[in-house]
């Protein structure tokens, strides 16, 4: 996503200010940007004097994702490419855990910190490796391929791993007819409607004895929901500039009935294409909110509809005033045990290969 950033060479209080404001994100009033300007002054100000990397995945709020810049933000396959290429010895990642674990396993020299390490995934937190473990029992010798939205203990377990942006294209490379897919049940699913006929896709299920996860925020999505945001915003099926955009991790009926699918960065890059290509006039995104405000910042003519009441609880954790301790901490040279995250070496080991497979996949 190309979504301006609030990092400026002259970092005074009034510059940074004047930048917010360009930015003319119709998500934010001069209350906010009143507010926190002086709190986004000193993250950037310290951000630079310590050379931190600060990642924003794109579900940050505007504030949060502008303090990264613009090649520190991005879906979850584009922070796992960054991560891997930072020479700084500070990585913020502003995202949730097992985003941030990944950036670790790359990045095992390196502090990794987070501003709230409760922020969880529903995804992540519903999976383990046990249940990697009792699905390789019951189908020996089948490959097993790992959504990055996973903790790192279960990923140690897996093959390979992906993300909403190479599931398709990795499950396709993969040998054999077969492949395991966890966890997420609806992806998995929306797996084997999209390769049928190609590639059989097993997953957690009552035939298996296993259980699998679902995203709290995609779930939330019914047909009919989407069936009404098409009806009463006025986005017809088959037109060019009128878009229904789905995230992988939607039920399968509402995934059937996008125009488009994808990863949140792949659905910015066809936002972004079909605005250079002669105008886009109306987009509903079925993902979390603060994608669409990022997205109202950066395509100001395309209008949005959106379901703000669907947000990621764990994503929302990650504030500007969680975020600045942690550079007060770099700077006064403090603990950062609170915001550090850490991993047996083992397993930093045996999950670093699946990621990396996946990796050597996507250069
Ligand atoms: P992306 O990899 O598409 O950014 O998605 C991550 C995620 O958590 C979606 O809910
Ligand atoms: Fe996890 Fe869903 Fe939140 Fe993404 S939106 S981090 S999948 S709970």
């Amino acid at each position: 996503m190309e979504s301006s950033s609030a990092v400026t060479h002259d970092l005074t209080l009034e510059s940074v200010k004047e930048e917010i404001y360009s930015r003319n994100n119709p998500t934010l009033t001069p209350i906010d940007i009143e507010a926190h300007a002086s709190t986004v002054h000193r993250i950037l100000e310290l951000k630079k004097k310590h050379d931190v990397v600060i990642l924003g995945h794109n579900y940050m709020e505007p504030l949060v994702f502008g303090i990264s810049e613009q090649n520190e933000q991005g879906d979850s396959l584009a922070l796992s490419m960054t991560a891997v290429q930072t020479d700084s010895q500070y990585i913020i990642f502003n995202g949730v855990r097992f985003m941030a674990e990944t950036a670790k396993i790359l990045n095992p020299e390196k502090t990794v910190l987070i501003a709230d390490k409760t922020a969880g995934c529903s995804l992540a937190d519903d999976f383990s490796a046990q249940d990697v473990r009792n699905l390789k029992e019951k189908y020996p010798g089948v490959p097993v391929m790992i959504y990055i939205n996973s903790y790192a203990e279960a990923k140690a377990e897996c093959d390979v791993c992906c993300t909403s942006a190479n599931a398709e294209q990795i499950a396709l490379e993969m040998p054999g007819d077969e492949l395991i897919f966890v966890p997420d049940l609806f992806f998995a699913q929306n797996l084997e409607m999209v390769l049928k006929g190609k590639k059989k896709i097993l997953y957690p299920g009552n035939d298996n004895g296993t259980k699998g996860a679902v995203c709290q925020v995609h779930e939330k999505f019914s047909l009919e929901d989407i069936l009404s945001v098409r009806r009463t915003f006025g986005i017809d099926r088959d037109s060019e500039n009128r878009m229904l955009y789905v995230h992988w991790e939607c039920k399968p009926e509402v995934l059937q009935e996008a125009d488009f699918y994808g990863s949140t960065t792949q659905i910015s890059n066809d936002i972004s294409r079909r605005v250079r290509n002669g105008g886009l006039e109306k987009a509903f995104i079925a993902s979390e909110c603060e994608l669409t405000s990022n997205l109202m910042e950066e395509f100001p003519t395309v209008e949005f509809a959106t379901a703000c009441s669907i947000r990621c609880s764990h994503m929302a954790q990650i504030s500007l005033d969680k975020i600045r301790p942690i550079l007060e901490a770099i700077d006064s040279g403090s603990d950062l045990s609170k915001w550090e995250v850490t991993l047996p070496e083992k397993i930093v080991q045996r999950a670093s290969k699946p990621i990396q497979r996946m990796l050597s996949f996507s250069s």
